[in-house]
């Protein structure tokens, strides 16, 4: 027994081996770290995260120029990360915080890009030298949100490949197309890769900041991020072009991967840029992540790194409403976490359950005769009850306090970048108007003949729409709202509003609320968007009118 005993524990404590396991493949990871100081707690602890065995990563980190304290806070990551590595190879040097001519950090002088096609080459050579399997260069604003990222690259056995990564706008870490003289072409299926409506790997003539190659590969030792080591190339001095130009002048596709939701990229800044807006991008990148997932992750090592979040305030507004059901937690912590990111000083409103409405104070509320439905043919249900209610109320309460202006939000939206900056811009327009009572933010627009008003930028008349998504009101407005009384004819809050503003189709309707003189804008493009529409079909043609300027984000950046 005693035998047997012992003979079961070593069973226990040996580890079974089989014949084919191998080690995974080896990889050198090169980062290039320049004024990123507000980028790298959730560039590396993302990085971090990858499933990945860290003993067969090498780190190669390079580090000059800075005008911030990023080679700080590389040292603090890489102390308490280096014994898990293989190793880590660095270099900082923090003699120069610019380089001369420089105009900003966005600025691609001809010494700094000589630097970058340098520095690019090295970690490619060095990657050869130590005999790594793979060489991943990656760049410090790319957040790689799926942990899997890495595996799911090296199991695609492509000689050069990247995941596709999205960002605020439509700015993404590949071309789709590339003209003569080697600048970034305009083409259809672009977007269709981009909001993955098809997906695959796909070949494409461009792809930068998170690029995977197989050193392994014969045809790699071709690769190169140093137009002079290409024969009669007359190209732009650009690392990133020369890479391409490289791969395809030795007849090597470069490969792009969108079968999963890989991560994140920021915009890169434009020569004029300055810092600043560099944090902005990032507030929108780390919106971007929360409209779809969880907060982007940060190492509690690197936390006291992270830049504070803004003082919060009302923006323009008396206040700041939130509707919020009790139950509906989940959306109200992510409601939570975009307020702070924002700086918006919030009031949250319980949202009325429909649900917990009871028979007595239904029975008081009259519907208005002969309304359905025009889409379903049913009569309200009990959340539109509750919805109209809440929203009711916070009329009242404008006008009780006697607000003279408010906005008004639903918990399950979506912000567009620059929420803040567009908000004030807005609304700069929005009070120079004779009169006006509701602005929509967010809505479903179902005229397409609406018109613009004269001597604006970003503003339309609201035609007949759907939602509630958000909208600011004044005293007048919410005046008008409830002397209308619409508990005594009930519709849905979405309804209502164009009938009282008068672009309601429904006639019939129409006639219970003889008067209709609520003055309705919209904010064009809309500063707001459902969160659940993400993704779903449909998606895109309903934020087609929020697209940022095209042409700028993909400009490549020695065209800017
Ligand atoms: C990659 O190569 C491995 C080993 O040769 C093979 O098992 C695997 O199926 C390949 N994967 C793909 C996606 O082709
Ligand atoms: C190289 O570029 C040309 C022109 O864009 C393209 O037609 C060709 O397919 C590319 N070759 C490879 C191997 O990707
Ligand atoms: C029914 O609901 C109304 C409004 O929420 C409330 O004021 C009233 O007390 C409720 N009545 C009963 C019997 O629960």
């Amino acid at each position: 027994m005693k035998y047997l005993l012992a003979f079961l524990f070593i069973l226990s404590t040996v580890p079974t081996f089989s014949k084919a396991d191998f080690k995974q493949p080896t990889i050198l990871i090169s980062i290039l770290a320049r004024n990123k100081a507000h980028t790298l707690p959730y560039f590396l602890s993302n990085l971090e995260r990858q499933n990945y065995p860290k003993d067969r990563i090498s780190l190669w980190i390079r580090s000059d120029h800075n005008s911030d304290n990023t080679i700080d806070i590389l040292k603090v990551w890489i102390s308490s990360v280096k014994h898990k590595y293989h190793s880590v190879n660095t270099e900082f040097i923090d003699d120069e915080k610019s380089y001369p001519d420089e105009m900003g950090p966005g600025h691609w002088t001809p010494q700094r890009f000589k630097q970058i096609i340098y520095l690019r080459e090295a970690a490619l050579e060095h990657g050869r030298k130590i005999w790594a399997d793979y060489l991943l260069a990656i760049d410090c604003d790319v957040f790689l949100t799926n942990p899997d990222t890495l595996p799911y690259l090296v199991s695609r056995n492509y000689t050069v490949v990247a995941p596709m990564l999205k960002s605020e706008a439509l700015y993404s870490n590949f071309w789709y197309g590339m003209t003569e003289d080697y600048y970034y072409q305009r083409t259809d299926e672009y977007k269709l890769v981009l909001h993955r409506e098809t997906v695959g790997c796909y070949s494409v003539p461009m792809i930068h900041s998170c690029v995977l190659i197989d050193l392994r590969k014969e045809e790699s030792d071709f690769l190169t991020y140093d137009p002079n080591n290409i024969k009669n190339f007359e190209g732009p001095t650009d690392d990133i072009i020369s890479f391409a130009v490289s791969a395809n002048r030795s007849g090597f596709e470069l490969k792009l991967c969108n079968e999963e939701e890989f991560g994140y990229i920021m915009i890169p800044l434009d020569e004029d840029n300055s810092i600043e807006l560099d944090y902005e991008r990032l507030v929108n990148t780390k919106m971007a992540v929360l409209h779809e997932y969880e907060p982007l992750f940060v190492n509690s090592i690197l936390k006291p790194y992270v830049r504070p979040l803004p003082k919060k305030d009302t923006l323009v507004f008396d206040k700041i409403y939130m509707i919020n059901l009790k139950r509906r937690h989940e959306r109200r912590k992510r409601m939570l976490t975009c307020f702070d990111e924002l700086g918006l000083e919030v009031d949250l409103v319980d949202a009325v359950d429909g649900q917990a409405l009871n028979e007595s104070f239904l029975g008081k509320i009259l519907f208005l005769p002969g309304f359905e439905d025009p889409y379903h043919k049913r009569p309200m249900k009990l959340g539109e009850i509750g919805c109209f209610l809440s929203h009711y109320n916070i009329w009242r309460d404008v006008v009780h306090n006697k607000y003279s202006s408010v906005l008004i939000l639903e918990d399950d939206i979506r912000f567009e970048p620059f929420f803040r900056t567009r908000v004030k811009a807005l609304m700069n327009e929005v009070n120079k108007m004779p009169s006006w009572d509701l602005v929509y933010y967010g809505r479903k627009i179902l005229q397409d003949d609406e018109k613009w008003v004269d001597g604006t930028n970003y503003l339309v008349e609201a035609g007949y729409s759907y939602w509630t998504l958000g909208y600011v009101l004044n005293y007048n407005g919410a005046n008008k709202l409830l002397d209308a009384d619409p508990l005594s004819r009930l519709v849905p809050v979405d309804e209502y509003l164009p009938i009282l503003f008068d672009k309601h189709p429904q006639e019939d309707w129409k006639k219970h609320y003889p008067k209709r003189n609520l003055v309705a804008l919209s904010a064009a493009p809309l500063l707001l968007y459902p969160t659940h529409y993400t993704g779903e079909k449909g998606y895109i043609s309903d934020t087609e009118d929020s697209v940022v300027i095209e042409e700028v984000l993909h400009t490549p950046k020695e065209d800017l």
